[in-house]
């Protein structure tokens, strides 16, 4: 008989920078005897990794964790953990709606769950780890134990943020911003690149200020030394501030091949009263310049960004000057949201909030818009061949794929541009780069025919 081993269940809410952490948190179970399950009603610990940057985030946390209740009275050794972002904010608090859990595990107590964990099987209740720490990275395992994508990864090479945008939760909750050092970095991509790993994501809440407090290298020369490591084909990166955007990033764009061609750049407004009361540091004539610097130096470049709508005291022309904006630009696709109020945040004290039918409605019409311009961009990429990272068989047939007779295996990927990429082949594998010729476009992908061997 095969010897019963305990099983986590690991339910990660939000953002990139959480899926890596939930990463290093299998990587503890890991090496406490647990294997990772796909199962959550028999596992033997759940932890919910939590995002607190919207009021749905949250409440989606909290809804998950509270289900437990019932399967608690039933398996009084199950451990339940809630970590992360709500975990740091709530604190104590988060007892008061979920009574029966056993670990609130805060965003920089990581390298202390183990240790809680041991304390919960002798017998310790409701514990509360929301203290500060200098050393959040060194102290996890390296290797990723999750089996996620086999050929893209998430690293996190800074933490926290000190720019304190006044309707973000991100410098309360992840505490200063403070990079990691390049050494440990690179070392962990070797890790990834010798077990397959062909494209990775350097992630921060600014990337452009990587080291700076520290004094050590640039992110522009971070990008060198990661491009120099073997197997890797990809880098991307994400979040650039754009306020920090440097020439000298813009350089890195255009001269390191394997760096995409591609950037992501929130604007959040483009009212030039809504981004001074959102405290980001930059116009929009300063944003737009960016974007001509970008443009001129990298031909081609993609660029995608994050905007909120109804922000207290955004007007029908400010939300105007959002929606021109993206016609000026030209954005290859967004992330848009409804702005949700953060108790924690200095936003939430301003008094013209717009109302939530009103915010919906905004967003629905800013969506709409964006539709729009990004399947007329798409739209101009038919005929074009794109180089694609193949990450494995599409998971659907999406409305208007031209279906093959033979209806072969449909295959997605994505170009370095960060378009997805159906199309059929029955010879390629994940992470194979192949040439794609795109015949047919939406607004958030792509379809295309693979060349023939000889011209990959
Ligand atoms: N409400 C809505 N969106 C928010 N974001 C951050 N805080 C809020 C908030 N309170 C968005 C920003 C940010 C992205 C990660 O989330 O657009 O860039
Ligand atoms: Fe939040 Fe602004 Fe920092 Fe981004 S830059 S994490 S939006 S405070």
């Amino acid at each position: 008989m095969k010897p019963y081993k305990k099983t986590a269940y690991i339910n990660t809410i939000g953002c990139q920078m959480n899926v890596y952490d939930s990463e290093k948190l299998a990587g503890i179970l890991a090496a406490y005897g647990y294997e990772i399950s796909h199962e959550m009603d028999s596992a033997d610990i759940v932890v919910c990794n939590t995002c607190s940057i919207r009021h749905k985030a949250e409440e989606k946390a909290f809804s998950f964790l509270g289900k437990f209740a019932r399967e608690k009275k039933k398996r009084p050794h199950l451990i339940l953990v809630m970590a992360g972002c709500v975990a740091q904010q709530e604190g104590e608090k988060a007892f008061v709606r979920v009574p029966h859990l056993d670990i609130v595990l805060g965003t920089q107590a990581f390298a202390r769950f183990g240790q809680h964990l041991d304390a919960v099987k002798s017998g310790k209740q409701k514990i509360v780890d929301i203290e500060k720490s200098d050393c959040i990275f060194e102290a996890l395992p390296d290797e990723a134990v999750m089996d996620g994508s086999r050929i893209s990864k998430f690293i996190t090479i800074m933490q926290g943020c000190d720019n304190y945008c006044t309707y973000c939760v991100v410098p309360y909750v992840r505490g200063r911003e403070r990079s990691r050092s390049h050494n440990a970095i690179v070392d962990e991509i070797k890790i990834l690149a010798n077990s397959g790993i062909r494209e990775i994501t350097l992630l921060g809440q600014n990337v452009n200020s990587y080291g700076v407090k520290e004094e050590g290298i640039s992110f522009p020369q971070l990008l060198e030394k990661v491009s120099q490591i073997e197997g890797i084909a990809r880098i991307r990166f994400a979040t650039s501030h754009p306020k920090d955007l440097s020439m000298e990033l813009i350089h890195a764009i255009r001269d390191i091949d394997k760096v995409c061609n591609h950037l992501h750049l929130p604007v959040q407004s483009g009212s030039n009263a809504i981004l001074r009361r959102m405290n980001r540091g930059y116009t929009r004539e300063t944003y737009i310049s960016r974007i001509v610097d970008l443009k001129k130096a990298c031909p081609g470049i993609a660029l995608s960004s994050d905007i909120i709508v109804g922000f207290p005291g955004e007007t029908p022309e400010d939300f105007n000057d959002t929606m021109e904006l993206l016609k000026t630009i030209e954005f290859d696709s967004i992330f848009a949201f409804a702005y949700s109020d953060r108790s924690s945040a200095p936003a939430a004290k301003f008094s013209d909030q717009v109302d939530e039918q009103e915010k919906m409605s905004r967003l629905n019409r800013l969506l709409d818009f964006q539709d729009l311009l990004a399947e007329k961009k798409n739209k101009a990429l038919i005929g074009k061949v794109l180089e694609v990272l193949v990450e494995g068989e599409s998971q659907k047939l999406h409305d208007g794929f031209i279906k093959t007779s033979d209806q072969m295996r449909q295959m997605t990927g994505r170009s370095a541009s960060n378009k997805v990429v159906h199309f059929p082949s029955e010879s390629c594998a994940t992470g194979d780069l192949v040439k794609v010729r795109i015949e047919n476009a939406y607004p958030h992908s792509l379809w295309g025919l693979t060349l023939g061997a000889e011209n990959q």
